[in-house]
């Protein structure tokens, strides 16, 4: 058996022309658990080009989602953000990634870190039901650039609230946090930043940070996740893994994306 098989795409919605996202079918043999990622691709030149993407949809969703970014120069991402309903794309048979609640000591608030694409395995995440009774509060903090590029907002502001199974589980327990950096906005700062201003927790209603208490899951570019690390580790957090739990996780799977 190949270690991948063909996904038919059923949607596709371009954000911006550096970012787009899809839907595609799902296997009913792939499993994974919310917040990993499994390789995607096509097939170029008759060679298969895969790379690392978290699933944007929840465990427990028939299709499955991905979010993209668009490089025109780039090997994979130049073809792929002209995929259209019908076609199909490779997806791995195995999903892996450390973003997940069993790598973290118990806490009462989880911080979900992410910025541009790495969004997307927090949106598998924010919509599993059992992170809501692992942690009293799940706080989503999502940096871009610009304001067109908070991908999902309407799908967390407003339909996951308004959810008929989901809505009360979230209900004054998940907290959005979108943040732009290079445009006016209602949030703004980066996110190492935002994690040493009063002024951030007092608009989430959250106590500053405390190793006791606050739990990370960090998505976002090499310097992202660099900079933020050293402002948990200056506050006396620590790396967890899959042998060994600890105040936070990194996903380190994009990073030469
Ligand atoms: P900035 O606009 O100040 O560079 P990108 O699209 O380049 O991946 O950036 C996504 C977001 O990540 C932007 O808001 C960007 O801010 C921010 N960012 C870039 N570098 C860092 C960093 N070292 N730490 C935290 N955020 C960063």
């Amino acid at each position: 058996m190949s270690n991948f098989y063909e996904a038919e795409v059923l949607s596709v919605h371009h954000w911006t022309d550096r970012l787009f996202s899809f839907t595609t079918t799902r296997e009913p043999s792939f499993r994974y658990q919310s917040g990993q990622f499994a390789m995607i691709g096509l097939d170029v030149e008759g060679k298969p080009l895969m790379r690392a993407y978290s699933m944007v949809s929840p465990h427990y969703e028939e299709q499955l989602e991905f979010l993209s970014i668009k490089v025109p120069d780039g090997p994979l991402t130049s073809h792929l953000q002209n995929i259209r309903i019908g076609d199909c794309i490779l997806v791995g048979r195995k999903a892996s990634g450390t973003l997940l609640s069993q790598n973290l000591l118990p806490g009462k608030h989880l911080y979900l870190l992410g910025t541009g694409t790495g969004l997307a395995p927090f949106m598998s995440i924010v919509r599993d039901p059992d992170i809501y009774e692992k942690f009293e509060k799940v706080i989503l903090v999502h940096g871009c650039r610009q304001v067109d590029e908070l991908a999902y907002q309407k799908r967390i502001a407003e339909d996951l609230p308004s959810d008929e199974f989901l809505g009360e589980i979230v209900a004054g327990r998940l907290v959005y946090y979108p943040t732009v950096t290079r445009e006016p906005f209602e949030n703004q700062g980066r996110i190492p930043d935002l994690l040493v201003s009063e002024h951030f927790y007092e608009k989430l209603g959250v106590p500053p940070l405390d190793v006791g208490t606050d739990r990370f899951m960090l998505c976002g570019s090499p310097a992202m996740l660099k900079d933020t690390v050293e402002v948990l580790e200056t506050h006396g957090l620590t790396e967890g893994n899959m042998s060994r739990p600890g105040h936070y996780v990194i996903e380190r799977a994009f990073v030469d994306k």
